[in-house]
């Protein structure tokens, strides 16, 4: 799993994405494909920041004498000297389009997170999708009404399944604009390590912050350090091989997506749990998650959740639907067919 990273690191700085006018939005895969199609008729464009959109957010593969144009020397240089991950992706899009970047660029504000490109079958792929961006709404209203005195010493959070960095270092910066003497103290955990080499890349472009630490931990089993703050968009769909259009390339479930167990809440509630013994107390567990939602109404988060909020001596201070109906296409498969839907919800707990 070598893929040249510190290269990584240093294009999300030299490529000058940043100042230059470039933003994207990554938008959902079904979405992402329409989107395709529809630029493989079109001309290229002149505006160079929008052939920067075309090249690095919606991924479009190019030739060699558009990539020269549309790319500076030293990048086009790296890519095609470095390894598979920058490199030329022949069968990917067109036999004459060579050049397709194996990574993409979402911005959000002044951030930029570079993650997996178009489209993320692999099963160690690096998601950063809508899912995100409603993350990041949620976090900014963690800030907002649960964070409002926070306190000027060392203020420890940790985001867990943290894949490009984006929660940690999303609320990080929000903190530090509401709270100008609080010195944060980051760490990005993720099961997959090839998440935390995209998470010290997009650091280094923006974070801000005092301390940062990049840790593999299934969930926070390699944990030992307490926090003021557990944050979380952990994995939370069934992605098996019967999912019919989950069921990855290799066929194996996908680390990002796979929230295990039969409904696909198990890692949200392992956070819940484990969280219970991580947290300081006065501190706050912050989980975006997905719930199905079975017949009848029924939320088999809520009645698991309850008794291990008690267990751990905490108190639910907002348990709130943030969408009411996400991946509606995952209901045609065996494994959602007593479902109703699936539902984005945001849990706030505090240590008593
Ligand atoms: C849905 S992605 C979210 C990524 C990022 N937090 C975001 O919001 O864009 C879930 C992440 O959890 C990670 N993950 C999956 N299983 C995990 C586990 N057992 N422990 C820690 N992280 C895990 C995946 O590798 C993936 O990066």
């Amino acid at each position: 799993m070598a893929c040249g990273f510190g290269i990584l690191r240093v294009e999300v700085v030299e490529i000058s994405l940043k100042g230059e006018g470039y933003h994207f939005r990554t938008i959902t895969p079904n979405s992402h494909a329409r989107i395709l199609d529809r630029l493989s008729t079109r001309l290229a464009p002149e505006d160079p920041t929008e052939r920067l959109r075309w090249f690095f957010g919606w991924n479009v593969g190019v030739g060699s004498s558009i990539a020269k144009n549309w790319l500076k020397s030293s990048t086009l240089k790296k890519m095609q000297s470095s390894s598979n991950k920058w490199k030329v992706e022949r069968r990917s899009f067109k036999a004459t389009q060579t050049f397709k970047s194996k990574i993409r660029f979402s911005t959000h504000g002044d951030l930029i997170w570079a993650h997996s490109s178009f489209p993320t079958t692999e099963s160690d792929c690096i998601f950063f999708g809508p899912d995100t961006y409603r993350y990041f709404y949620f976090l900014q209203k963690v800030v907002d009404v649960y964070l409002s005195s926070c306190p000027s010493e060392e203020f420890k959070l940790i985001d867990i399944g943290a894949g490009s960095g984006a929660g940690g270092l999303f609320i990080a910066e929000e903190i530090r604009k509401k709270h100008a003497t609080a010195r944060t103290h980051v760490t990005l955990t993720d099961i997959n390590p090839r998440a935390l080499q995209f998470c010290r890349a997009n650091a280094a472009v923006n974070y801000r912050g005092e301390k940062i630490d990049y840790q593999i931990s299934d969930i926070l089993k390699q944990v030992n350090e307490s926090f003021d703050l557990i944050l979380s968009n952990p994995p939370y769909m069934v992605d098996l091989e019967d999912s019919k259009s989950a069921a990855s390339k290799e066929g194996q479930a996908r680390m990002y997506r796979n929230g295990g167990g039969t409904l696909g809440i198990d890692l949200s509630l392992r956070i819940i749990s484990e969280g219970a013994e991580k947290l300081k107390s006065g501190g706050l567990i912050a989980l975006y998650t997905g719930i199905p939602i079975l017949e009848m109404g029924i939320d088999p988060f809520l009645q698991a959740f309850t008794p291990l909020v008690s267990k751990g001596d905490m108190e639910v201070l907002k348990y709130e639907e943030i969408d009411p109906d996400v991946w509606g296409e995952e209901l045609e498969t065996r494994s959602y067919s007593n479902v109703e839907r699936i539902a984005v919800m945001g849990l706030v707990l505090r240590k008593k």
